[in-house]
């Protein structure tokens, strides 16, 4: 028998469908949203407007690419949260009124646990225990996989996620949104020990990204009144010196994770997951440590309803459906479950 499932992605800016058939993703189409580049980070408002009037044809798009007739599928899964209400809103009822539609079950997928489950789209899969760090513009997490759907968060961002910080930071460096990619490409030509930035260190495996882009903020303000030409002048080693504050607090706490649960098998996920600069420090330390270490596809790391597609082809085995009345979360609890 073939299990055929559809599933959709509309927590935040990217309106996306997959179609996934015996665990074996068939396509992850993605509509992003160009409409919040004007102003600086994503409105909410719009993004909810934008996912209304994308989603159709992305579903209608991943049917067809896929050669799945909407009366084939066998379950429906959408994301539950967290995200946007309005942006969550969408995805969750139109997948509910489509497995109204044809009888079939609907299941339902929690976002972090999903960009965690990016790992297992691939042929080449993490063995359990795995560790993940989670790097997004909304989320960071260090969460351990001891078995399949069972996740534990171990640590968390306690104020900005390290993609916001990216972004946040660029701004005031007046580099357009999202800045995270571009201080990656000027932070690979720069100085990183000619600024430096505080490292704030919280308990356990949490993390905070709000004193680093303060410090940016003083620092430049200094430079502007010395020299108006600071920025100008010092871009690259700017980016060089913040980007390497962030990735030094991300990895201090993930080896300290892996050290304490004997961990060895390692993962990045999330958009930050692209950033050169983090994958040559995984990579450094997976020879040092002996990791094994595994970042998927760019485009599994960034949010894509590939991820939901596997989480919710696993869900599919163990039975895990959800009814009509499940409704959309904003955010999660202390154990990564849904808080209402
Ligand atoms: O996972 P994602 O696509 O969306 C969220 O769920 O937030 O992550 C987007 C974030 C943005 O903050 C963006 O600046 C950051 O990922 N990002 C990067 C890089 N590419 C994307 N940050 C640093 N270096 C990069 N190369
Ligand atoms: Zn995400």
């Amino acid at each position: 028998m073939r299990i055929n499932i559809l599933a959709i992605e509309s927590s935040c800016d990217e309106t996306a469908a997959a179609v996934i058939q015996n665990g074996k993703l068939l396509n992850n189409i993605i509509a992003s949203q160009s409409v919040h580049a004007a102003f600086g980070g994503v409105v909410p408002e719009l993004a909810s407007r934008a996912h209304e009037k994308k989603i159709v044809t992305v579903v209608n798009d991943a049917l067809t690419s896929a050669g799945i007739r909407v009366n084939e599928l066998d379950a429906v899964a959408f994301t539950r949260g967290p995200g946007l209400i309005g942006s969550l809103l969408v995805g969750t009822s139109f997948a509910k009124g489509l497995a109204l539609a044809q009888g079939i079950p609907l299941i339902e997928v929690n976002h972090m646990q999903a960009h965690v489950m990016a790992h297992f789209i691939p042929d080449r899969k993490p063995r359990l225990p795995f560790l993940c760090l989670t790097v997004s513009g909304g989320h960071t997490q260090l969460v351990l996989m001891r078995d399949m759907l069972k996740f534990e968060l171990l640590g968390q961002t306690r104020d900005d996620a390290a993609g916001e910080a990216f972004d946040k930071g660029a701004k005031l460096l007046g580099l357009p949104y999202p800045g995270g990619p571009l201080i990656d490409k000027l932070a690979a030509e720069g100085d990183p020990g000619r600024f430096r930035f505080p490292h704030t260190s919280m308990p356990g495996y949490d993390y905070s990204f709000s004193g680093i882009k303060t410090s940016l903020l003083y620092m430049l303000k200094d430079g502007v009144a010395k020299s108006p030409d600071f920025v100008e002048h010092n871009l690259k080693d700017l980016c060089a010196g913040y980007q390497h504050r962030i990735l030094s607090m991300l990895m201090e706490k993930l080896k300290k994770a892996a050290e304490d649960y004997n961990i060895t098998t390692i993962g990045l996920a999330g958009g930050v997951a692209a950033n050169s600069g983090l994958r040559e420090m995984l990579q450094h330390e997976a020879k040092l440590c002996g990791w094994e270490i595994f970042i998927p596809d760019f485009g599994y790391c960034t949010d894509n309803a590939g991820m939901i597609a596997i989480t919710a082809h696993y869900k599919f085995l163990e039975g895990s459906f959800s009814d009509l009345s499940a409704v959309p979360v904003a955010s999660l609890g202390p154990d990564l479950a849904f808080s209402s």
